[in-house]
């Protein structure tokens, strides 16, 4: 009865709801590529570590890495800088939402600190940076962050590694 209704208020009386599901996730892979609508097809092209990057981190960081004015930390064209450093690099896969996320395995927490990385961070990850493995996030996961000040801590590792990209 309740579903009916949604689908009556959307105007979507018509359409199966499968359908429906596939125009959702569509228009949401639009909007992570940054464009229009275009074809339902294209949530085909939704991989794994992107849907992971939704289900584990944009609840926070939004879904095209901007999170709303709060501490969560805007991750697109900015994320990257952290990797001009090994002190950064090691940073970002040491916070709490990544060393202790729900994404459990090591491969796939690679493959969203990469998606984040070459995706979201655009021009800020410098070229050359090397694409994270599951064998370094396994060591660095297993050292989360324990500081009480994480904002003190982020601004330092921050100065340190901007000094230290390549102008
Ligand atoms: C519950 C909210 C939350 C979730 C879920 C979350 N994060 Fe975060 N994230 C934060 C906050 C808040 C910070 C700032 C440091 C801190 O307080 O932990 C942060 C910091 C970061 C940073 C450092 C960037 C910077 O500019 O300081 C990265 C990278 C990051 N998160 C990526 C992720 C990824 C990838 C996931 C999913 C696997 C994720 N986060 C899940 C809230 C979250």
């Amino acid at each position: 009865m309740r579903h009916t209704l949604f689908r009556n208020v959307l105007g979507l009386r018509a359409q199966r709801p499968a359908r429906l599901k596939m125009c959702l996730a569509g228009a949401m892979f639009a909007v992570l590529a940054g464009g229009a609508v275009t074809h339902p097809a294209a949530a085909k092209v939704l991989d794994h570590a992107t849907t992971n990057y939704l289900t584990h981190c944009g609840g926070c960081h939004g879904i095209q890495g901007i999170s709303a004015r709060t501490f969560v930390p805007v991750l697109r064209d900015h994320v990257g800088t952290f990797t001009c450093s090994a002190e950064g690099r090691a940073y970002i896969s040491r916070v709490p939402g990544v060393s202790m996320s729900l994404i459990r395995d090591d491969q796939d927490l690679a493959d969203v600190m990469n998606f984040v990385l070459f995706r979201m961070g655009g021009a800020s990850t410098p070229a050359g940076t090397k694409p994270f493995t599951a064998a370094e996030i396994h060591t660095l996961r297993a050292q989360p962050i324990s500081t009480t000040d994480l904002l003190t801590l982020r601004a330092e590792v921050l100065a340190r590694a901007t000094a230290q990209c390549p102008r």
